[in-house]
């Protein structure tokens, strides 16, 4: 794993932009894996920003949602299908018939959640996959304590999950307590991983993903196996990690191809 801290989360999310940006420059028809959440808020600002001074281009570019709420239509100002039209979508050139989101009013859930399998896979699987990561450790609406090779499937939210989410619906009793979302197993099969966590409340998530064990009870912690994973912090989601100084001298001792920034 590939852990880079920065002083702040505007300067984290600028550097997983540029890590996007240069996969869509070295590979137009490139598969993205995109996350929602306030984490990448700032990450598709810069790369709206880089659409319009610098001409990146996402006309050939394919997405996947990790996940979407059970019963909210795309219409639905908290979907996640609405999330990403409204932040980053709308902005860029991307075509909306190769982006893709589940469909959580699906009649057949479960015929969704195969069918977004299928539809990864004759995309020619994910080539780099956005991940947040919940103050419980989830990614994706992976809970604590679910298969570590689990598909994508229909996932109960967790009361943390719920409570950390339930501002933007006004009320818990109000939200879906139910998401389809890509598995443990689907996001573990992109080439490669890009997460990004930022803020005192991720500290403990961070410092189990990185360094605890590989645990089901921590989903992020799945991350330590996949070959190509680079994680994002600040000083404030990177403050319980012991081995720090390791990540940063790591970090400043890099040939110049392996740097982002
Ligand atoms: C979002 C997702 C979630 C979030 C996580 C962090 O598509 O799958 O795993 O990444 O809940 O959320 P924020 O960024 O709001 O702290």
């Amino acid at each position: 794993m590939e852990v880079l801290i920065r002083d702040n989360a505007e300067i984290g999310c600028v550097l997983g932009a540029k890590i996007i940006a240069r996969m869509v420059r070295e590979k137009p028809d490139a598969v993205l894996g995109l996350a929602t959440g306030r984490t990448p808020l700032r990450l598709y600002q810069e790369l709206i920003r880089m659409h319009r001074d610098e001409g990146l281009d996402f006309s050939h570019v394919t997405t996947f949602n990790l996940d979407e709420y059970v019963g909210l239509p795309a219409t639905h100002d908290q979907s996640y299908r609405y999330f990403m039209r409204e932040n980053l979508f709308r902005h860029v050139n991307i075509d909306l018939k190769r982006t893709h989101v589940p469909d959580g009013t699906a009649v057949d859930l479960h015929a969704e959640c195969r069918a977004y399998e299928k539809k990864i896979i004759d995309a020619g699987g994910i080539d780099l996959q956005l991940l947040g990561l919940g103050r419980n450790g989830h990614i994706g609406f992976n809970e604590p304590t679910g298969s570590l090779r689990s598909r994508t499937w229909v996932k109960i939210l967790s009361e943390q999950t719920l409570k950390d989410n339930s501002a933007v619906f006004g009320s818990f009793e109000g939200m879906p307590k139910h998401a389809l979302s890509m598995g443990i197993g689907t996001i573990i099969d992109a080439r490669r991983i890009l997460l990004l966590a930022f803020g005192p409340a991720k500290v403990r998530a961070v410092e189990h993903m990185v360094e605890g064990p590989l645990a089901a009870i921590c989903p992020g912690s799945a991350l330590q196996q996949h070959p190509r994973a680079t994680v994002i912090l600040d000083e404030n989601s990177a403050a319980g990690l012991h081995y720090a100084d390791h990540y940063r001298w790591v970090d400043s001792h890099k040939l110049p191809w392996q740097r982002y920034d």
